[in-house]
C-alpha cells in the first residue's frame, strides 16, 4: 500500500522490468519448455526444389520405423479438409502439398512421432517425387506474359499478378509534375529481410478428445485472432479453443501468421487424442516463415528551383512468394504504404502497386513496422537526400523548408491520411545540434581535401501506428479494437488483463504503470496477464507498434472507470457526497478539507466490505478501445560514416537518434525499444537479407550466411527526445517499439551515399556490404586500388 511519502510511480518513472527477474534467471516458460504426459513430436519434410510438380509420395518406409506413430500428408490432410488454409490476405496457402512445391522449404509431409530424433529420421525415408518446373526468383521474371504461373491451383488465375492498387490523385500529381522545375528519380530495393526472433516458432496442441477442449500453446503475436481464425478454419467451437502463447523470444512480425506447422500439429492432436509439440529449426524459420520487405521501388519527386516540394509518384513492384499471405488491414493492400509522402508538406502524390507470385516463402510481415511503412519511409529519405544534392542543396535544409509545420496539423496528407501532432523542426534541429552540424560539413570538407571519405546521414520519419479506427482497420474483417480488464482485490492489489501479447517490450511494467498514473495503485501492486485467450479481452494483438496506442488506451480508459466507482465508495466512506470528492495519486479527498483522506486502498476494501445501500460490490471493469485514428510517431536520425576506399568497409562514427513517441510511460523502456530499433535498422542497412540463386535455393538459411549484428559491429548510439502528445489518446501516448527499425535504414544508407556522391555514386541497394559498396567506388571510377 502506498505510504504518506511514496511517490506513485506512474508515467515518465524509470521503473525496473518486472518481467526480467524471471527472464534473468532462465525462469522464463516458452513454448518448448512446456511438456505434457503423452506429448508426441512433430517435424516436418520440406521441398528440396523451389517449383515442381509432386507426382508420388510414399511414406510406407517412414511408417515403419518404431517410434513413428503416424505421418502426415497433403493427401491426408484434404481428406479433413485442411490440406489449404486461408491466408492473412485472403488467399489460400497450402497447409501440406498435394498437387505442387511452390518454393523451396515448403512443407510437403509431416511425421508424428514418440520423440524428435525418431520424427526427423523418418522424414529421410519418405520419398517424394518431383518434376521441376521453372523456378521464378524475380517477380519482373513473374510478370512476364511467358512466365510459368505459380498458382495453377487457382481458378481464373492465369498469370502471376496478385493485385494493382492506387492511392492519390494521379491528375494532380501529373499536374505538379508538369509544373515542375526539377524532378529527381529514383530506382531502389529494398530487400528480403528475416524478423528472426530468437525463439523460433512452434505450439503444442493438446486436444482432449473426451471434452473436445483444444488448448494450444503458441508463440503468436495475436492468440485472440489466431483463436477465432480456427474456430473458423478447423470448424471446431470457438468456446473449446483455448490459445496460450507464454513468454514470447521475440516476434517482430514474425509470429503473427498461421503457419501450416500450427495446423498439422492441431490436425495430429485431434486424430491421435495426444498432445503433438512442433518446434521448428533455425533454418526452417529462415526459409518458410513470415520475411519482410521485397519492393523494388521507383520513386520521382517534383520540385521547384528553390527546393519546395510540388508532387510524389511512386510505383512499386512486390515480390509476395508464392502464396499472397502479408498480414494488412483489407482496405489497404499494400499497409501503410501510402504515407510514403512522409514528413513533407506534399500538396500532390500518386502512389502504384502491384504484387507478384515468386517461387518463394510467402510473408511480407509487418517486421517491426506497421503495414510496410518502413519501406515508404526508406523511399522517400532516400529521395530527398538525392533531390537535395541534385538541387545542391543542404538535406537539412530542403527537409526543414518543406516539414509539415506544427500548426498545420491535424494535418490531411496527399494520400488522405489525417496526421494528429508533430513538431518535425524541433526534433531535427535537435538533432543537428546533438551532432554539431555546421562544424561537422566543415570537417568533412576538410577529410575531402585530404581524399578521405566521410559521409553524413540524415533521415527524419514520420511513423503511422495504433491501427486502427474501426472504419478502415481489420484483418480478415476482424476490427482492430483491443481491450483491458481490471479487477482490484479487497486489499488494494490490482490485476489487468490485456489482449495484447508482449514479446519481451515489457507490458507487464508499462501497462501497471499506466494503472498506477490513473488510480495511484504501485506499479508492483499490478499484476498484468496476457497470452490467455480464455483468461484476457479480445484483441488482436501485438504487432506494427499497436499495443500501446490502442491496449494501452483501453488501460487508462478502464482503470478512470474503475476510479469512478471508487470515488462513489469514498463518497460514502467520507460521508460527503461524490461532487464533494477530488482524487489525486491514489487518494480522494473532500474538497476544501484535504486532511480527510481515503486512499484507493481503503475504497477497495470497502467495495467488498462497506458499500452503500443498492451499489453493486466489487470493483472491476472492462474496456474496449476503437481509437479515433491512427497516431503519428516521428523523429530525425544523423549518422556519421567513413569509407574505406581500398576495401569498401565502412563505420558508423556517430548515430544521433532523437525520437518522439509522446508523453514516455518509462523512459528507460522506450530507450531500449530504440536501441534495439536502431540495431535491427542498421543490420539491415548494412548486412541482412534473404536471397536466392537462379534455381530459387534460398541463401539465407542460417546465421552464417544471415548475418545478424552483434555487439561487436553494432555502433553506439546516442538518444534525444521531444515531447508532442497524441491529442487523442488518454495519456497522450504514442507508439515507439518500430520507429527506429522504420526510421534508420535511410539514414544509414543516406551517409553512406553522402560519402561517395563525390565520385558519382547515387545508390546502392541496401545491404551495404563492403564488397557492393567496394564495386560502387571502383565502377565510379574512385579509387585506383585494386
Ligand atoms: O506494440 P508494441 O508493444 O510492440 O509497441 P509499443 O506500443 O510502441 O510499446 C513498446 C514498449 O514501449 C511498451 O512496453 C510500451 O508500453 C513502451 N512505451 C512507452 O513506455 N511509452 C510510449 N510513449 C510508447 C511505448
Amino acid at each position: 500500500m502506498a505510504t504518506e511519502t511514496e511517490e506513485i510511480r506512474g508515467l515518465g518513472h524509470r521503473v525496473k522490468r518486472k518481467e526480467d527477474d524471471r527472464f534473468i534467471r532462465g525462469k522464463g516458460t516458452y513454448i518448448d519448455d512446456i511438456k505434457l504426459p503423452g506429448m508426441l513430436h512433430m517435424a516436418i519434410l520440406r521441398s528440396p526444389y523451389a517449383h515442381a510438380t509432386i507426382t508420388g509420395i510414399d511414406v510406407s518406409k517412414a511408417q515403419a520405423i518404431p517410434g513413428v506413430v503416424a505421418v502426415v500428408t497433403g493427401g491426408l490432410m484434404a481428406q479433413h479438409n485442411l490440406a489449404w488454409m486461408p491466408t492473412l490476405s485472403g488467399d489460400t496457402q497450402a497447409v501440406l502439398a498435394t498437387d505442387k512445391v511452390r518454393f523451396q522449404g515448403q512443407e510437403v509431409a509431416a511425421v508424428i512421432a514418440e520423440d524428435l530424433y525418431t520424427a526427423k529420421d523418418a522424414l529421410e525415408l519418405i520419398m517424394v517425387e518431383y518434376d521441376p518446373i521453372e523456378p521464378i526468383v524475380t517477380p519482373q521474371r513473374a510478370m512476364e506474359p511467358s512466365a510459368p504461373v505459380i498458382r495453377t491451383d487457382k481458378e481464373g488465375q492465369d498469370s502471376n499478378h496478385i493485385y494493382h492498387w492506387e492511392s492519390g490523385d494521379k491528375e494532380a500529381t501529373d499536374r505538379a509534375f508538369a509544373g515542375a522545375d526539377k524532378v529527381v528519380a529514383l530506382d531502389t530495393f529494398y530487400p528480403r529481410s528475416h524478423p528472426a526472433p530468437v525463439e523460433t516458432c512452434g505450439c503444442v496442441a493438446d486436444i482432449n478428445p473426451a471434452t473436445g477442449q483444444a488448448t494450444i500453446y503458441m508463440t503468436s503475436q495475436a492468440p485472440h485472432a489466431i483463436r477465432t481464425v480456427f474456430a473458423l478454419v478447423a470448424g471446431l467451437p470457438e468456446e473449446n479453443i483455448r490459445i496460450v502463447s507464454p513468454d514470447i523470444g521475440g516476434g517482430f512480425g514474425n509470429k503473427v501468421p498461421v503457419y501450416p506447422g500450427y495446423v498439422v500439429a492441431t490436425a495430429a492432436s485431434l486424430l491421435l487424442g495426444r498432445p503433438v509439440k512442433w518446434i521448428e529449426d533455425r533454418s526452417e524459420n529462415l526459409i518458410s516463415t513470415g520475411f519482410a520487405r521485397d519492393f523494388h521501388m521507383h520513386g520521382e519527386m517534383a520540385l521547384k528551383d528553390d527546393g519546395t516540394m510540388t508532387g510524389l509518384r511512386v510505383s512499386l513492384l512486390a515480390d509476395e512468394g508464392a502464396f499472397h499471405a502479408d498480414a494488412q488491414p483489407s482496405k489497404f493492400k499494400v499497409g501503410l504504404f501510402h504515407i510514403v509522402t512522409g514528413s513533407y508538406d506534399l500538396p500532390a502524390a500518386h502512389v502504384t502497386a502491384d504484387g507478384a507470385y515468386t517461387n518463394k516463402a510467402p510473408g511480407g510481415v509487418a517486421y517491426r513496422c506497421s503495414f510496410r511503412v518502413t519501406e515508404a519511409s526508406y523511399l522517400i529519405e532516400r529521395l530527398v537526400q538525392n533531390a537535395a544534392y541534385e538541387l545542391g542543396m543542404d538535406p537539412a535544409d530542403l527537409r526543414l523548408k518543406n516539414f509539415i509545420g506544427k500548426d498545420q496539423f491535424p494535418y490531411t496528407s496527399a494520400t488522405g491520411f489525417v496526421y494528429d501532432s508533430g513538431d518535425y523542426h524541433a526534433a531535427m534541429s535537435l538533432a543537428l545540434e546533438k551532432v554539431s552540424y555546421p562544424e561537422l560539413r566543415k570537417e568533412q570538407e576538410e577529410a575531402r581535401a585530404r581524399g578521405e571519405l566521410v559521409g553524413i546521414g540524415l533521415a527524419s520519419f514520420t511513423e503511422v501506428v495504433g491501427a486502427g479506427p474501426h472504419k478502415d482497420y481489420d484483418i480478415l474483417g476482424l476490427k482492430m479494437n483491443d481491450g483491458a480488464e481490471l479487477r482490484i482485490h479487497p486489499t488494494g492489489k490490482a490485476i489487468l488483463k490485456i489482449s495484447v501479447q508482449t514479446q519481451g517490450q515489457g507490458h507487464e511494467t508499462t501497462f501497471a504503470q499506466i494503472v498506477a498514473e490513473e488510480l495511484g495503485i504501485q506499479p508492483e501492486d499490478v499484476k498484468v496477464m496476457h497470452g490467455d485467450t480464455d483468461n484476457t479481452p479480445y484483441g488482436l494483438g501485438t504487432y506494427a507498434s499497436r499495443s500501446t496506442p490502442v491496449s494501452g488506451a483501453a488501460t487508462a480508459m478502464v482503470a478512470r472507470r474503475v476510479r469512478e466507482k471508487a470515488a462513489r465508495i469514498a463518497a460514502h466512506l467520507l460521508e460527503v457526497s461524490e461532487e464533494d470528492v477530488e482524487f489525486s495519486k491514489g487518494k480522494f479527498s473532500v474538497k476544501g478539507a484535504p486532511d480527510k483522506v481515503v486512499t484507493i486502498q481503503d475504497a477497495a476494501f470497502a467495495a467488498y466490505t462497506n458499500f452503500p445501500d443498492g451499489m453493486e460490490p466489487g470493483l472491476e471493469g472492462v474496456y474496449y478501445y476503437d481509437p479515433p485514428n491512427l497516431t503519428f510517431p516521428f523523429g530525425t536520425y544523423a549518422v556519421v560514416v567513413e569509407v574505406d576506399p581500398d576495401t569498401g568497409v565502412w563505420k558508423v562514427r556517430r548515430m544521433v537518434a532523437v525520437d518522439d513517441c509522446g508523453v514516455r510511460i518509462n523512459p528507460m523502456i522506450v530507450e531500449g525499444q530504440i536501441h534495439g530499433g536502431l540495431c535491427e535498422g542498421f543490420g539491415i542497412a548494412a548486412m541482412e537479407q534473404i536471397t536466392f540463386d537462379e534455381n530459387g535455393n534460398c541463401i539465407g538459411a542460417n546465421f552464417t550466411d544471415y548475418l545478424l549484428p552483434t555487439a561487436w559491429e553494432t555502433p553506439r548510439f546516442e538518444l534525444g527526445e521531444t515531447v508532442t502528445p497524441s491529442p487523442h489518446h488518454p495519456i497522450g501516448a504514442k507508439g515507439v517499439g518500430e520507429s527506429a527499425t522504420v526510421g534508420s535504414p535511410a539514414a544509414f544508407v543516406n551517409a553512406v551515399i553522402d560519402a561517395l556522391w563525390p565520385l558519382g555514386v547515387r545508390n546502392i541497394d541496401m545491404p551495404l556490404t563492403s564488397a557492393k559498396v567496394w564495386e560502387a567506388i571502383q565502377a565510379a571510377g574512385g579509387s585506383t586500388s585494386t
